[in-house]
């Protein structure tokens, strides 16, 4: 039995990782939380400031949303919502929708992964242009940044 436990941790995923980074272009503070199984700390992302996390996996959720809204209180007073999601397994996958309404409607949110290889996604007005969504993949060590309130796509 102990050795079973041993055997899976030594086995336990071995992909590179790379970061997921969120960089507010904007002009007023953002604030975000990372989920997954649980609900990370609230992070107030200043102008002209990133928040950086490691890409990583949840045993338990998958994935990881990066959820982002301009009210302090925003995860839990209902306000819009941009959630930069991604998933590190095989590849990291990630998307990026909103909820409860479009908190950067009117400005451009731009997903940019460093490899030149993987598909960048655009919101041109700030909204998903696209009916379905739009999950895009990468290799798993690839850094992908959202910008909010980008200058262009
Ligand atoms: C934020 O991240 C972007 C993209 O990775 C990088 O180009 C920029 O220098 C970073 N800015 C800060 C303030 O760290």
């Amino acid at each position: 039995m102990h050795f079973t436990t041993t055997l899976l941790a030594t086995l336990a995923p071995l992909a590179l990782a790379g970061n997921a980074i969120v960089q507010n272009a904007c002009t007023d503070p953002v604030y975000l939380w990372s989920v997954g199984a649980s609900v990370g700390e609230r992070q107030t992302v200043e102008p002209g400031a990133n928040y950086t996390e490691t890409t990583h996996y949840d045993d338990v959720s998958g994935g990881i949303a990066l959820k982002i809204t301009r009210t302090e209180n925003g995860l839990y007073d209902g306000s819009p919502q941009t959630n930069f999601q991604y998933a590190l397994t095989d590849h990291l996958y990630y998307d990026l929708f909103d909820v409860y309404g479009d908190p950067f409607s009117g400005s451009t949110l731009v997903v940019h992964p460093s490899l030149d290889t993987c598909t960048n996604i655009c919101w041109g007005g700030g909204v998903r242009a696209l009916v379905t969504s739009q999950t895009e993949a990468c290799s798993t060590d690839a850094d992908i940044t959202l910008t909010l309130c980008a200058e262009s796509c």
